[in-house]
């Protein structure tokens, strides 16, 4: 991999202009957020959310924050709670992520939420990151801008020694100011419950070793009713087959082969099938490399049903 393909701009309106230029042509870009910097993709586009994965060479697939410019645009997306309402009116623009419930209407890519009917919002105080939001005008998802299994980058050359040649674009605005990702906080119910401790301290009590520990591990996934069959070559009878590549099925993730085609379609086919009429799901073999890898651990995570 060669680092020089990754171009480092200075944060200036003409590298705004140009980071929005490659989020709107589907690329992923580094950009500084007030916590760590982010890997920021066009969250209504799939294809641009499967390249983060790809760059972060991420096993599985997490669900993702969604970065939005302010409440109006965030009350788009999820449903607020007054409550929740308060909250963000509090602590927006800054270091706090809620998980909400989301709306019908949401412009979301599936593979934000992975398949979730919640998604995590949050509204940055950083202005690189506001001036990006606004320049696209769209919703940003952005996980920390790392390779999977290295620590968070607080300043660009975090950003270049992990990700380097994977990614067109870092925006440098120097050191991060926080340093710690946001605090996070489910609201999608009765009780406010933390899922992740952060710069944001609201008194909640977080229990290390309980259920929502780790967040990225934990967090709960949208696993499909039907029993989920993988590595078949053709579907057994009253199955809805997922097709790869040769194998045709119902309906294809990427009848090239293409694995980031395929990650981009997958939750999207798993709801497909699993409102069919079929009994069972059974899913074509999936090569075990790359983005392969993620699809694998999110579809192995799908045959174990809660509780189980
Ligand atoms: O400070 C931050 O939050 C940084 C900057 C870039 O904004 N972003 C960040 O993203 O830390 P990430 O992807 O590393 O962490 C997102 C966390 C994951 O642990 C994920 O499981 C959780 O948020 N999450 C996202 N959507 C969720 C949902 N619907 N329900 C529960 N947890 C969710
Ligand atoms: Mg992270």
């Amino acid at each position: 991999m060669d680092a020089s393909n990754t171009r480092v701009l200075p944060v200036s309106d003409a590298a705004i202009d140009e980071a929005a230029r490659l989020i709107l042509a589907g690329q992923p870009v580094a950009v500084p957020t007030e916590t760590v910097y982010g890997l920021a993709a066009d969250a209504t586009n799939a294809e641009a959310v499967a390249r983060i994965y790809a760059a972060k060479g991420r096993p599985s697939f997490n669900p993702l924050i969604v970065h939005v410019p302010d409440l109006d645009a965030a009350e788009k997306l999820a449903v607020f709670s007054e409550q929740a309402r308060a909250l963000a009116k509090q602590y927006w623009p800054g270091p706090l992520t809620l998980v909400l419930p989301k709306r019908e209407s949401a412009h979301l890519a599936s593979i934000v939420t992975a398949g979730l009917a919640t998604v995590a919002i949050r509204v940055p105080r950083h202005p690189a990151m506001q001036a990006l939001l606004r320049a696209t005008g769209r919703p940003l998802a952005a996980p920390s801008a790392n390779a999977s299994g290295s620590i968070s980058p607080t300043r660009a050359d975090h950003v270049l020694k992990s990700l380097g040649g994977r990614i067109p674009l870092v925006l440098d605005a120097g050191p991060t100011q926080v340093g710690l990702e946001s605090t996070i906080l489910a609201a999608d119910g009765e009780q406010l419950r933390l899922l992740r401790l952060g710069p944001i301290d609201l008194g909640l009590a977080f229990e290390p070793g309980g259920k929502v520990q780790a967040p990225g591990m934990l967090a709960r996934h949208y696993a499909p009713a039907k029993p989920l069959r993988l590595d078949a070559i053709d579907a057994r009878p009253g199955e809805y087959l997922i097709g790869f590549g040769p194998v045709a099925g119902d309906a294809s993730l990427s009848r090239s082969g293409d694995l980031l085609e395929a990650a981009a379609r997958l939750f999207d086919l798993l709801h497909q099938a699993d409102a069919s009429e079929a009994v069972g799901i059974a899913v074509a073999p999936i090569p075990a490399e790359r983005l392969g890898l993620a699809i694998r651990d999110r579809l192995g995570r799908a045959t174990h049903r809660e509780g189980e």
